[in-house]
């Protein structure tokens, strides 16, 4: 049960973060400091559009290493020739790579290529609706969404775990939509596939046969800022040192990227958010500073103070998380290590 507190943050939290998505253009522009990143390395998946392509720039701006981990290799060679041209100095320093996080193979296959520190992970790839003509389940058998937004980036950490440099950071894109998320208390411990399961992929109320792309996507951020509390828990426990490697979660607000362009038909029948954002993206802010929350975290000197936590325009806001029930929490990890076929911990 909340304490009365806690309730007032969170509403208030809540109505601050859905005001921030409606005049997000109107509200002062973030200025996020220019910390030297000379020597670190970066990946950030999806960085070859939107607010994925604004993370890499400003770290090939801050003299990173900076590895952009695509799925499509054409449209990231392209992200990095831009990068290189904006930035002449960062040439040499900007490397494309295939990935498709909806894959679990695919995620395999790029850890197993990969070799060396890692100073910076942005779990920053995502889709909002299934593309038109495409089936709601991957090849393993996972709602698309779950598998692209959620799923293969878990897998991801895991894998890449032991590259990361003691005082890496983790970050994922998640959105506002987590405060529409919402995950049941007694969702199956085992995996589930071929089947979009109330209560973990969607919210626990919903039992339409078909639902809309929006509910799956509100979970899946959800998850996102799940396990961001839950991996700052485990390297906590893991190094005896707390915060040594920071793990946070960020929306960038509503933002004008290509993600508008790419809503199917079929999300917007079943759900009329998406006629609503579509509408608006002229209040939609740019990716330049749907991106500022991200690059500070990842780049500020204290790293934004304690991590685990989620935070919109440079704020930690109190989330839908912070709000759930703690052992509805911890048994996520449970599931996504079913689906991912891992034992992390
Ligand atoms: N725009 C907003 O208002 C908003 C609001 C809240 C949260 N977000 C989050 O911000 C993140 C970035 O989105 P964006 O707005 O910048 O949209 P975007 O321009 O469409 O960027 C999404 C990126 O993810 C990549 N991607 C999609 N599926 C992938 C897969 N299976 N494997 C690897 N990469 C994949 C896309 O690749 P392609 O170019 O090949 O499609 C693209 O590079 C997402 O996680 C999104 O949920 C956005």
């Amino acid at each position: 049960m909340l304490t009365k507190v806690s309730q007032i943050d969170f509403f208030w939290d809540l109505l601050l973060g859905f005001l921030n998505l409606a005049i997000g253009r109107l509200l002062p522009r973030l200025h996020v400091p220019k910390t030297d990143l000379t020597k670190k390395v970066a990946i950030i998946t999806g960085g070859n559009s939107g607010i994925g392509f604004q993370i890499a720039l400003e770290f090939a701006r801050r003299g990173a290493t900076v590895h952009l981990a695509c799925r499509n290799a054409s449209k990231a060679d392209n992200a990095v020739s831009e990068i290189t041209n904006q930035i002449p100095e960062s040439h040499g320093r900007v490397e494309a790579h295939t990935l498709d996080t909806s894959s679990l193979a695919s995620v395999r296959a790029f850890a197993e290529e990969w070799k060396g520190d890692i100073d910076i992970l942005m779990h920053n790839a995502g889709v909002a609706s299934v593309p038109e003509g495409q089936s709601l389940f991957t090849p393993d058998g996972f709602p698309l969404l779950y598998a692209t937004n959620f799923l293969g980036p878990f897998l991801l950490t895991y894998l890449l775990e032991k590259y990361l440099a003691p005082g890496a950071r983790i970050i994922s894109t998640t959105s506002t939509g987590q405060y529409a998320g919402d995950i049941s208390a007694r969702f199956s411990l085992n995996s589930v596939t071929n089947h979009i399961e109330p209560g973990f992929h969607t919210s626990r109320k919903l039992n339409k046969k078909v639902p809309a792309d929006a509910d799956v996507y509100n979970n899946t951020k959800l998850m996102q800022v799940a396990f961001t509390r839950l991996l700052q828990q485990h390297f906590d426990h893991e190094n005896g040192l707390k915060n040594q490697r920071l793990v946070h979660c960020f929306t960038p607000g509503f933002t004008s990227t290509p993600m508008v362009d790419k809503f199917n038909i079929r999300s917007f029948r079943l759900d009329p958010i998406w006629w609503i954002l579509q509408s608006t993206v002229i209040f939609a802010t740019d990716p330049r500073q749907g991106a500022a929350t991200g690059v500070w975290l990842a780049t500020t000197k204290d790293g934004g103070g304690n991590g685990g936590g989620y935070w919109d325009r440079m704020t930690r806001r109190v989330s839908k998380i912070d709000v759930t029930d703690p052992h509805i929490v911890q048994r996520l990890w449970v599931r996504w290590e079913a689906d991912a076929g891992i034992e992390w911990r």
